[in-house]
């Protein structure tokens, strides 16, 4: 036996008193003096499969360091169980130790730590079944990200990480540079020297892929991007991350309806593709955490989303009676708590709100003729809030030039961009997902920080 098998595929075995070799690390051992009985799990499901160990064959001794958190090969013979809650196990032959976990030490010895507490060794959480489940799911998101554009034939467009504007205004940016900051190279009128630095300008990490996207969609018709994001915000909520992923779709010849069309298929699309293969991670999830999630991700695919005006939401939140933390009038940006009530208590199921005031939203969104409007839509969703941002794009050069200098835009940064409208500009419409967003709709954890492996928050970077 020298090749291992996965877990996930022996569970589902119908051929039994075969040979087989497992690796994987130590959930549970437990048992007596004639036999004892381990869980292995190794990541490629949920389920962990019990192995079976006679203490005639395998010493007591050899067992000593096989405790909670060590990482095992085993090599044994597949067989059928007799014992509820499996249909198969491995008895076992031989066993090796690959590396141990000291009991007294290892910090996931028990079970149950809360989400807090396990936030605090994210270097270790994979190893729960949380987290297992947590992160099986981000890959089958994203798998099915990519599977649902290439399907529709949308094209997968890299956007840089690294920009030299920050047009989008989309929030605080990282500087990106090589300078050394204690010798700040500066110039007669005392500000940095910006031509020294690695690029010969400024630069920052990107809030978004956006405006080199539209360059895309422009040229190939349908793209998206998918990829890292960054703002500098000083938000600590439990849906902002300093650093999350994003899915921009663009596409050339959609109005603000297509827009909203492909937006509402898209999520739908995600939702039914979890519920149709990863149930074993779901299932656990809404046992442990959340148990009207499989009813809530149903409910969301079997039902139309609301689409009204921002004017006509708030409307309905100022004659709602509610207290909100944050008064709400015409003009202002909708809060978290707004769009919940929208959601969760009015409407009952997610909204897209369109037309926006222009002032509250960015420079490329497509003028409405009332002059104070823009083509803009938020998706809201029940729990999360805004879960997608996005609009028609200002196709006219003039009207987006007369609004570039209203809103006193850097030309030198933006003048690429502007120049599209110049050569062979297009109607052209385009949103993007917060993937964390979602990953906290389709898990239903109630924090951002515990749907990525490694979250980036105001003074968290540790690992
Ligand atoms: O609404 P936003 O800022 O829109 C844009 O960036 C546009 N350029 C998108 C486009 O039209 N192509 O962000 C889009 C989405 C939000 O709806 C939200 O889901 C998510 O990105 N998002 C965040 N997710 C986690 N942490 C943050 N700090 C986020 N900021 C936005
Ligand atoms: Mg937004």
């Amino acid at each position: 036996m020298s090749k291992r098998s996965i877990v996930k595929e022996l569970l589902k075995s119908t051929v039994y008193d075969v040979d087989v070799l497992v690796k994987g690390w130590v959930r549970t051992r437990r048992g007596n003096k004639s036999v004892q009985f381990i869980a292995l799990n190794d990541g490629s499901t949920v389920h962990s499969i019990q192995i079976v160990v006679d203490l005639n064959t395998i010493s007591e001794e050899a067992l000593k360091e096989v405790t909670t958190g060590s990482c095992i090969a085993v090599n044994g013979k597949l067989i059928k169980s007799m014992g509820k809650g499996q249909t198969v196990e491995i008895q076992a032959k031989d066993l090796t130790v690959y590396g141990t976990a000291d009991a007294d030490e290892y910090p996931l010895q028990k079970k149950g730590h809360s989400l807090e507490f396990l936030r605090e060794i994210a270097y270790l959480r994979p190893r729960t079944n949380t987290f297992g489940c947590i992160f099986r799911l981000r890959h089958a998101m994203s798998f099915a990200i990519h599977k649902y554009f290439n399907d529709k034939g949308f094209f997968y467009f890299h956007t840089p990480i690294i920009t030299g504007s920050d047009c989008e205004g989309a929030g605080a940016m990282f500087r990106v540079t090589t300078l050394e900051m204690e010798k700040l190279p500066r110039g007669e009128d005392g500000k940095i020297d910006y031509s020294q630095d690695f690029f010969g300008k400024e630069t920052s990490l990107t809030v978004s892929g956006q405006l080199e996207g539209e360059l895309g969609a422009l040229a190939l018709g349908g793209i998206y991007t998918f990829g890292p994001t960054f703002r500098a915000e000083n938000s600590n909520t439990p849906r902002h991350l300093a650093e999350f992923w994003m899915i921009e779709p663009e596409v050339a010849f959609n109005d603000i309806t297509d827009n909203m069309d492909l937006a509402e298929d898209f999520l739908k699309f995600l939702i039914k593709y979890a519920l149709e293969n990863c149930m074993d991670d779901l299932n656990f999830l809404a046992d442990m955490y959340d148990k009207e999630l499989i009813e809530r991700l149903n409910f969301v695919i079997n039902n139309e989303f609301k689409r009204l005006t921002y004017t006509e939401g708030v409307e309905i939140l100022e004659k709602s009676g509610e207290k909100f933390e944050y008064p709400v009038k015409w003009g202002v940006d909708l809060q978290s708590e707004h769009e919940r009530y929208l959601v969760e208590k009015h409407f009952k199921k997610p909204v897209i709100l369109t037309n926006y005031p222009k002032d509250i939203k960015a420079f490329y969104m497509k003028q409405n003729d009332d002059g104070k409007t823009v083509k803009a839509m938020d998706v809201l969703f029940p729990r999360i809030g805004e879960i997608i941002g996005g609009s028609e794009r200002e196709a006219d050069y003039n009207k987006l030039k007369a609004r570039i200098e209203e809103m006193n835009l850097p030309m030198k940064d933006l003048w690429w961009y502007l120049n599209t409208r110049k050569y062979g500009s297009a109607p052209h419409s385009g949103f993007g997902l917060g993937f964390e967003r979602l990953m906290l709709f389709i898990t239903g954890m109630g924090n951002i920080r515990d749907v990525i492996p490694f979250p980036r928050t105001p003074k968290t970077a540790e690992f």
